[in-house]
């Protein structure tokens, strides 16, 4: 069925037992929620999710949601991505997170593409900036859960690092020159302190293809390209090393991890085999970051089981 018909029978009063039969459907799959389902990276995200469920590109079938804040989710997205559930969510306030609980329940994974992503509107509005890109809403909802099983993926950027040189390592201290840049140190230092399960991508420029609902905001190639177009010359910044990241591999990794994760939450897997399971995830997307030259930047793979499963061997 798709989201379409989905929503139609929301609206009509569903039977009972309709709702219930569509409930235990979805409590048996994998829950996935994509926040800024919308923007640039999400609607690429969500449709790589949708993939790997039409075409067992993982061994998990998934149960997906997304949300969207400023409009409702655009049609063109809504039909790459049938029985996706959108939901609005406002990230500064909260708003729209209890309705996920209710229709959806607990996410297994959550993927947080959400933020004032544009460095020039977080000059302008730095608390607004503050308040969206510092996922403090998203946390304390998954924190409301019982069970501390969600995975919270959180993509920050390579601009957290103050640009004196040249190829910085995770390693290297953060020290952010731009506003949009503080509102991400910040997000990274939040979630680590406050949810056990995070990955936090520090992603350079993404680029790639445009979205199959075209997003507003510019976007490099297809910049360089009209420019080029017009016979414009093109200015570009010559002081600046940058690694800039396809979006479908940034979208691989983001699958990867995901399975990885999935595949360790098994219930009927012992626990100490969800600990190692965890903890190959980890390795294999370290030796994946490694060996890829994508110059992708991972910040952290934090999860306390680390020092749990170092105390067992
Ligand atoms: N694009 C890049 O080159 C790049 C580089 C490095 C890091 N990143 C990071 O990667 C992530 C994805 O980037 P992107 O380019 O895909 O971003 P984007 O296209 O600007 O999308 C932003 C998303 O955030 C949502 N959003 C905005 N305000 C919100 C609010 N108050 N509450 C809830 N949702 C809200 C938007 O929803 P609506 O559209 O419905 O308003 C949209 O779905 C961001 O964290 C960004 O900082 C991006």
């Amino acid at each position: 069925m798709q989201y379409k018909l989905t929503r139609r029978d929301h609206n009509s009063t569903p039977s009972k037992e309709r709702h219930q039969r569509q409930k235990q459907r979805r409590m048996s799959k994998v829950k996935i929620l994509v926040v800024g389902g919308t923007g640039y990276l999400g609607q690429h995200l969500l449709q790589a999710y949708v993939h790997a469920n039409a075409n067992n590109g993982t061994p998990f079938a998934f149960d997906l949601a997304f949300t969207h804040h400023s409009s409702p989710p655009p049609q063109p997205l809504l039909d790459a991505i049938p029985f996706s559930l959108p939901f609005q969510v406002d990230l500064k306030t909260g708003f729209g997170f209890e309705a996920i609980s209710n229709t959806f329940g607990q996410p297994d994974v959550v993927v947080n593409c959400a933020a004032i992503s544009v460095p020039r509107a977080c000059e302008i509005d730095p608390a607004t900036a503050h308040a969206i890109n510092v996922p403090s809403s998203l946390v304390k909802w998954l924190q409301s859960f019982e069970k501390r099983s969600t995975l919270l993926i959180h993509l920050s950027t390579d601009q957290v690092y103050e640009g004196e040189k040249s190829f910085y390592k995770e390693e290297d201290i953060a020290v952010p020159v731009n506003v949009y840049g503080k509102t991400k140190v910040a997000a990274e230092q939040f979630i680590s302190e406050n949810y056990p399960n995070f990955a936090i991508l520090r992603s350079s420029i993404i680029y790639g293809p445009q979205t199959v609902s075209p997003v507003p905001k510019s976007l490099p190639i297809q910049w360089i390209d009209g420019a080029l177009a017009k016979g414009e010359k093109v200015e570009f910044f010559h002081d600046e090393f940058r690694c800039p990241i396809y979006v479908k591999d940034l979208v691989t990794i983001i699958l990867t991890l995901t399975s990885q994760w999935i595949s360790g939450t098994g219930l009927l897997v012992p626990k100490l085999m969800y600990w190692l399971d965890v903890c190959y995830a980890v390795k294999n997307f370290l030796m994946m970051l490694i060996f890829s030259d994508t110059l992708f930047k991972l910040a952290k793979f934090n999860n306390k089981i680390f020092a749990e499963i170092l105390s067992i061997l």
